[in-house]
């Protein structure tokens, strides 16, 4: 699928990752379509930055991926980049399990089945899930969402595959520290860093922008920084 003049959501794209994605889509000659729900100032920011139409809302709320996915127009390129990433301090007892899996896991599949939903004869879904949920059964509610996700993204692959509708997913290890970890060792070389590094952001937009492109892959599972299962 050539990119140039594809339409574009990139969920929870103001900041961090999900804006390294956003500008490589744009740059790529895309019409990018910048989705954030608490950092509007900064979704502001990239949209004057890259010429992007901004939409906002909680992915989680009653109706809220509907909400998104309206406002956002006719999407040939999701990615499914917004979650609730290790912020442990914020969410707890019952409330946590909830948001994990309502933010990580259900918002995503239902924004999926939104898209599958429009005419398209051609398209791609690419989600963001995360190494660590392949290498073990434990890691708590944020890994056990993901693994729930990548259930999901690997059930609509072989739904929609005959549509020419492909889905596939990426694993990236650590790549930046949630904002509230002062601790920036990621950055240090440990057994989770096979490469001796955190995996690069740019790295990760250029992986999204390869599977969105290729018409020949669905169902990927496309591991980045190196898998720690062997
Ligand atoms: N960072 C890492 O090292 C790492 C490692 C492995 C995998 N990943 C995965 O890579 C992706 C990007 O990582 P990241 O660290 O940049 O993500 P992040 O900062 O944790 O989250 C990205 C965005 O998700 C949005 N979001 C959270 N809850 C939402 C909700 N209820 N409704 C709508 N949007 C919501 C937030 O938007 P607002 O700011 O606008 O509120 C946030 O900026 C994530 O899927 C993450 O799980 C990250």
């Amino acid at each position: 699928m050539k990119l140039p003049g594809k339409s574009v959501l990139v969920t929870g794209s103001a900041r961090r990752v999900g804006a390294v994605i956003a500008r490589a889509f744009a740059a790529a000659g895309c019409r990018v379509v910048i989705h954030c729900f608490k950092s509007c100032t900064e979704a502001d920011a990239l949209a004057a930055e890259i010429g992007a139409p901004v939409v906002c809302g909680d992915l989680t709320a009653p109706g809220g991926a509907e909400a998104v996915f309206r406002a956002a127009g006719h999407i040939d390129i999701l990615v499914n980049n917004a979650s609730l990433y290790r912020h442990f301090e914020v969410v707890s007892g019952h409330d946590r399990d909830k948001s994990y899996f309502e933010t990580n896991a259900a918002a995503p599949l239902r924004l999926l089945e939104l898209w599958s939903l429009q005419p398209l004869s051609e398209g791609a879904a690419v989600n963001i899930i995360d190494r660590d949920a392949l290498s073990s059964q434990t890691g708590g509610d944020y890994l056990a969402s993901k693994r729930r996700f990548l259930a999901g993204s690997n059930e609509f692959a072989r739904k929609l595959a005959a549509r020419n509708l492909r889905v596939s997913a990426v694993l990236p290890g650590p790549m930046i520290p949630p904002d509230e970890v002062a601790d920036k060792s990621m950055r240090k070389t440990r057994p989770g860093l096979p490469l001796g590094r955190p995996v690069s952001p740019d790295d990760l937009a250029a992986a999204v922008l390869f599977l969105a492109a290729n018409d020949s892959i669905t169902g990927a599972e496309l591991i980045l920084g190196g898998s720690t299962t062997a």
